[in-house]
């Protein structure tokens, strides 16, 4: 047994992986690799909250976990799976659902969101949506759970129901806590730089994806939003746009803020664009060759989901037998 502490994270496969998913989150997760027993996992079971093509969900599942491996998530190293390769979740989320309160669920600000985005589908899962992400986190017994600062209440309603969990039945959860890590959190949409660069923003040129050819990173970056003035310093709140840049520009080349600042001062904004955009894609090249390579050795990559799910069910079994137990279901 080994005493390290757990960390478990997912990212929906609803699209494709973008170059805030990797400085926020992907990078993040290999540097924790090393001192943590992590658990990573492809959330598919979350993508369906909201209409997916079957055959495009299918494809993004698979090349998700490609590009994991490809970023330097070891299989070997990590729990690498696919959620809905567990039931046991199914069946947590379940005693969970009964754990949670309807008006707790109703305060969520992603569900307010998103529902306002989905109208005419506004379904059941969206609502317990965060149950079933307490779940993904409970069944591992994670301790730390890193994410954007979008999923904080989720974290904290996860340690709500814990909590109340525990109370009723004794101690059987690990209350986990989130981690949000500083800078690359922080990446926000080229286009409209007051917000987070996501994978479903309606501008696709606010967004740069980890499989996109040179020329379109490029492309923009080139265009992406600045300001009146002429100088790279950061200052997000009157200086959006350029402070994303430095930010994006710092975490890849692992630059300080100011570091880069002085690195660029005197320079045009045309020259700093270009800048960030070619370290971009020098970033992103080895990751989309090795996750072409790849996904085109299905073999490998099956190999490496079927060993990720018997490991993340030899604890996820664990913990739901107990569940199970606490709450007076007779074990079969
Ligand atoms: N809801 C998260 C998101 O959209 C993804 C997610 C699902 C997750 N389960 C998780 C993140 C468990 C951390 C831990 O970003």
């Amino acid at each position: 047994m080994n005493d390290k502490k757990t960390i478990l994270s997912g990212i929906q496969p609803s699209g494709e992986l973008t170059l805030g998913s990797y400085l926020g989150a992907i990078k993040n997760w290999v540097e924790l690799s090393s001192d943590y027993d992590c658990f990573y996992c492809i959330v598919d079971m979350h993508a369906v909250t909201v209409r997916q093509d079957p055959a495009l969900l299918r494809k993004r599942t698979l090349e998700q976990l490609a590009q994991y491996i490809a970023c330097g998530l070891d299989p070997e190293k990590n729990t690498i799976f696919i959620q809905s390769h567990i039931p046991e979740l199914a069946q947590l989320t379940w005693v969970l659902m009964c754990h949670t309160g309807f008006g707790e669920l109703s305060r969520m600000t992603q569900f307010k969101d998103k529902s306002a985005k989905n109208s005419d589908n506004i379904n059941a899962g969206l609502f317990t949506y965060p149950v079933l992400m307490a779940a993904d986190i409970l069944l591992y017994q994670a301790h730390l759970v890193p994410v954007g600062g979008d999923q904080k209440q989720h974290v904290e309603l996860t340690r709500d129901i814990a909590l109340r969990f525990n109370a009723l039945h004794g101690e059987v959860f690990t209350i986990p806590e989130s981690f949000i890590p500083k800078i690359g959190a922080r990446i926000m949409s080229l286009t409209s730089p007051e917000n987070k660069m996501s994978k479903s923003d309606a501008d696709p040129d606010g967004c740069v994806f980890l499989m996109q050819k040179p020329e379109e990173i490029m492309r923009r970056f080139k265009r992406a939003v600045t300001d009146s003035e002429t100088n790279v310093r950061f200052d997000p709140a009157k200086k959006p746009g350029i402070s994303n840049l430095i930010s994006v520009y710092s975490a890849v080349s692992g630059n300080s803020i100011t570091e880069t600042e002085a690195l660029f001062s005197g320079k045009g904004y045309g020259d700093f664009k270009t800048a960030v955009g070619e370290a971009v894609v020098e970033l992103f090249r080895p990751i989309r060759e090795e996750t072409d390579r790849l996904l085109g050795d299905k073999a490998y990559l099956e190999s490496a989901y079927k060993k990720g799910a018997e490991k993340a069910s030899g604890v996820a079994g664990k913990t739901l037998r107990k569940i199970y137990k606490k709450i007076g279901f007779i074990p079969l």
